[in-house]
């Protein structure tokens, strides 16, 4: 039978990560070089048929400023997946992935779907995390882990799947 699914997902991590841009490329399929820096937190929704299921994304795209870090709380608890975002080219925003994960780890719901996301792969020239040293990090935390270009939309499905999958705009 046809299953409707909520699904409460939220982003963390470091500035400039590319949260937001993440979740733009997920829910509209487009990319800008100027993304604003997230104030506060921001909510978008996705609905996806997958398999026999519609499943609703409600996103949290959350701010990485520091000044915002207490906030993250309401937005992760209750959460049923969390994307934590660090960019490939930022030794620091490693760091601060790791951060959200002990965090996560100490305070979120036991349940939660993590999951670990080095953005920008487009930028190979620049990168300062190997991908062997963040695999082996989440193979140890039992997150699943991936790169991702929210630019060249590397490692997100392929756009005439996207719109085959895709039921109604956020
Ligand atoms: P805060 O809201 O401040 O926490 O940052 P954020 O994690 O939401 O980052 P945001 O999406 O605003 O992206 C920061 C900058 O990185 C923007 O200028 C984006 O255009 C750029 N950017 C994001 N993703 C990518 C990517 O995959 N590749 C490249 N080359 N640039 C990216
Ligand atoms: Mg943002």
């Amino acid at each position: 039978g046809n299953k409707n699914i909520n699904a409460k997902l939220v982003l963390l991590g470091d500035v400039g990560a590319g949260k937001s841009s993440l979740v733009l490329r997920f829910v509209k399929g487009q990319f800008v070089e100027f993304q604003e820096s997230t104030i506060g937190a921001a909510f978008f929704s996705q609905t996806l048929a997958v398999n026999d299921a519609t499943v609703k994304f409600e996103i949290w795209d959350t701010a990485g400023q520091e000044r915002y870090h207490s906030l993250a709380p309401m937005y992760y608890r209750g959460a049923a997946a969390a994307i934590i975002v660090y960019d490939i080219t930022n030794q620091g925003s490693f760091d601060r992935a790791k951060k959200w994960v002990q965090e996560l780890q100490a305070q979120g719901n036991p349940n939660m779907v993590m999951a670990l996301a080095g953005n920008k792969s487009d930028l190979l020239d620049s990168r300062k995390v190997a991908a062997e040293d963040a695999q082996t990090y989440a193979q140890e935390n039992g997150l699943f882990f991936m790169e991702t270009s929210a630019k060249s939309a590397a490692n997100q499905r392929d756009c005439r799947e996207c719109n085959q999958y895709r039921i109604q705009p956020g």
